[in-house]
């Protein structure tokens, strides 16, 4: 295929309303007809805009014919052989009057081709006359998927010497079983768009860049993509967004409310007449004085006598409002009630849902920030902590700007959710340890980012939110609430067997030879061996893992870099019917030595390595080696065994092997080699890719730099006891041998 289609075409900007239909043909559809071999002239040209007379249609008296105007009619050898409407990303080209059109081009007397393709910039879809449904669909940001198919149908080629067209097999090349976990994704900083961003806060986002990529990469349009612990949508919104179909479940109804009014079609007309209409209102007879406030408070509800967790710094809900706030925002939930159109309604109460973020006292601004920028302590510190010196901002400012922020992430939407295709997401409270309404062996693709241990209670933290919007948290869902600690005060154990139970249903749901992500950070190994355990006795094949770092450091990480993780790995399992176990390696006494290879290995890889760096590496090595077991044990805290043996740099944030030290490992030159040397090979299987032995030599080589550097030949030998030859000069790992490394 050629290397680059669209050259560096950003598919975001599709989203922005400026990108019409003559966009789509400049910068899409000509390149890609260029592509496939048609040219402005020559042996196979593109004829642009041709006119045709409509075969039964004419107008008025003097009987003019009706023109019709196929935006690209593609020729081979002079004749026609296929055609192509371009239209706006808005329109839909999937089915309906657009594909109709289309159709009455390719059977018109003058053309009469059998193929006949629509194209709005964000998918491509070809048709046969002889077929209702599309013969073959993609999104044009996966095209390299597509290609060769593409190709295969469309190119000049395909119409030579066939004077019979033969409708091809639906088949696609997109083979589930042999795919290998994709690359750490980069450039995830910055590439805000208004779906995600804004749009209400929520307290972790996966990047929806890395989640757009892992979707593209193990599914296809049209597959179902489940997140059980859904949070802010990113999983199920994505999805949307490239025409898969999705299921999104959370057992907080503050994370079902966000994701499923932030989704839902809207008449944009009417939602800007309820809004100005709700404005002019509330700035007419907003409570101000003691006195009105006093009233208001007792003509509207708002949450009382509703209790909040133990480290708040207050009791109660209403505690966390002044009067006025109360009474304001009281006054403003009850003029929003009043709005019939349900789908106006939701957009409306997730503006003032985003509202609440800023009207209560935990809103916190910093030295640096202007004062609406900031955050309540909720989101900002995980705790209900009231601010030393609260804010008193403008609701109905604050109000329209959430205004602003939703209806631009509706537009953004809009293109990709509409009335006709909402039902393909389902968005439903409901737990991952019971996946009740999903049927056996259904989801094709799994991406998910459950709790990460006692890092975020979700429920006690959402208190204020549900409670504002009347949404009911029972006392089964904090009982089924995958977390530690929290208002139930869970153990450890408490949280594993329900990430167990979680991984089990994730199993059971999943089609066979289809993939799960699971999304994870910890310091602690513990953690981890609980994952790898249930997945692997759920019967889920470990693939290999990817550290991938988020897009933002959040505070807690700045303010105490030892003990929070900011980056996070990407494990991830294929349920195959006859899966391979991660081999347990016997290590005994040896697991500090092996600990501080890593360490070192790391650190000498990478010229320094972060926490983070040293924890992703740790655990993969774990995992690989089947000892997370042993190193949970030992090291459920690897910073004491960092800050005694390596010097810390503050401003790099990177632990360095201290100067004039020598090279700390006791392991054999031998042992060492075979570590580095198995884990990189066990690696390349999993991605199914053979080495040179250059590659090899290449690799591992910079983790072994600090001590004695080996001979070429010592890694030769090693590496013969452990791979195999495969053709000249490539070496594969040699599976199911005993693993011993000590
Ligand atoms: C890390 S967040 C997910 C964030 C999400 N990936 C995003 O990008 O917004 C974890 C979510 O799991 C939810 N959760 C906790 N226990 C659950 C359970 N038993 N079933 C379903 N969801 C649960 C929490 O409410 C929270 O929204």
């Amino acid at each position: 295929m050629p290397v680059e289609i669209f050259g560096d075409f950003n598919f975001d900007i599709i989203a922005e309303s400026s990108f019409k239909e003559d966009s789509v043909r400049e910068e899409l559809i000509n390149p890609l007809l260029y592509n496939l071999g048609y040219s402005a002239s020559g042996l196979n040209p593109i004829l642009r805009s041709k006119s045709l007379a409509h075969p039964v249609l004419t107008v008025g008296s003097s009987q003019r014919k009706i023109t019709m105007i196929p935006d690209y009619l593609l020729m081979v050898d002079s004749k026609p052989a296929w055609v192509l409407d371009a239209k706006a990303p808005i329109e839909k080209i999937e089915s309906g009057q657009h594909v109709e059109q289309a159709y009455s081009y390719a059977i018109h007397p003058e053309i009469r081709v059998k193929l006949y393709a629509l194209c709005n910039g964000r998918e491509f879809a070809l048709f046969s006359i002889e077929n209702d449904k599309y013969l073959f669909y993609f999104h044009l940001s996966e095209i390299e998927k597509y290609w060769d198919k593409l190709y295969e149908l469309l190119s000049p080629n395909a119409f030579k010497n066939q004077p019979v067209y033969v409708v091809p097999k639906k088949s696609s090349s997109f083979d589930y079983a042999s795919l290998t976990p994709p690359r750490r994704v980069e450039n995830i900083k910055k590439q805000g768009v208004a779906r995600h961003f804004g749009a209400h806060p929520y307290f972790t986002r996966q990047a929806w860049k890395v989640v757009q990529e892992y979707i593209k990469h193990f599914s296809q349009p049209n597959d179902l993509i489940l997140d059980p612990f859904g949070g802010s949508g990113v999983t199920a919104i994505e999805a949307q967004v490239l025409g898969r179909r999705s299921v999104h479940i959370d057992i907080n109804p503050l994370s079902v409310f966000i994701v499923k009014n932030l989704s839902q079609p809207v008449d944009f007309n009417l939602l800007a007449s309820e809004f100005s209409r709700i404005k002019v209102d509330f700035s007419k007879n907003v409570p101000t004085t003691e006195s009105q406030i006093a009233e208001a408070l007792t003509k509207y509800p708002y949450p009382k006598d509703i209790a909040l967790p133990r480290d708040a710094d207050v009791g109660f809900v209403e505690e966390l409002f002044t009067p006025k706030q109360l009474a304001q925002l009281a006054f403003l939930k009850h003029l929003i009630q009043t709005v019939k159109d349900e789908a106006v309604h939701g957009s409306l109460i997730l503006m003032f849902s985003g509202l609440l973020n800023k009207i209560n006292l935990t809103y916190h601004t910093s030295s640096k920030q202007t004062i609406g920028q900031g955050d309540s302590g909720i989101f900002k510190y995980y705790r209900y902590r009231v601010a030393p010196k609260p804010i008193d901002l403008d609701i109905l400012h604050y109000f329209q700007s959430r205004y602003d922020k939703v209806l631009k992430a509706k537009k953004e939407l809009k293109l990709f959710v509409n009335s006709d295709n909402f039902s393909r997401m389902t968005i439903e409270k409901g737990t991952a340890t019971q996946l009740q309404n999903i049927e056996n062996e259904t989801v094709d693709y799994i991406y998910t980012d459950p709790p990460y241990g006692k890092k975020i209670q979700y429920l006690d933290l959402s208190i204020m939110w549900n409670s504002w919007l009347d949404l009911p948290v029972t006392d089964e869902d904090y009982n089924l609430e995958a977390i530690e600690g929290g208002k139930l005060n869970k153990s450890k154990d408490d949280y594993s067997d329900l990430l167990g139970q979680s991984i089990e249903e994730m199993f059971r749901v999943l089609k066979f030879n289809r993939w799960m992500s699971f999304v994870f950070a910890h310091k602690d190994p513990a953690y981890w061996h609980i994952i790898v355990e249930a997945a692997e006795k759920a019967g889920f094949e470990y693939m290999g893992a990817t550290s991938q770092s988020n897009d933002k450091v959040s505070f807690k990480k700045n303010q105490n870099p030892y003990t929070v993780l900011s980056g996070q790995l990407i494990i991830n399992f294929k349920k195959t019917r006859n899966p391979r176990t991660i081999m347990k390696m016997d290590i005994g006494e040896n697991i500090t030595s092996l600990v501080i290879e890593t360490i070192e290995g790391v650190i000498a890889h990478k010229n320094g390595a972060t926490l983070e760096e040293i924890n992703d590496e740790l655990v993969m090595k774990a995992i690989e080696f089947g000892f997370l077991d042993i190193l949970s044990q030992k090291y459920s805290d690897i910073t004491p065994l960092l800050n005694q043996n390596f010097s810390y740099d503050e401003t790099t944030k990177k632990y360095h092997i201290p100067q004039n030290t020598k090279f700390k490992s006791r392991i054999d030159v031998n042992l060492r080699i075979l570590y580095f040397l198995k884990s990189y090979l066990i690696r390349m299987s999993q991605q199914k890719h053979d080495s040179t032995f250059d590659e090899i030599v290449l690799h591992i080589m910079p983790f072994l730099k600090n001590g004695i550097t080996p001979e070429e030949q010592t890694i030769l030998s090693v590496l013969e006891d452990i791979a195999q030859r495969v053709g000249e000069d490539k070496w594969r790992y040699r599976e199911h041998q005993q693993l011993s490394l000590f």
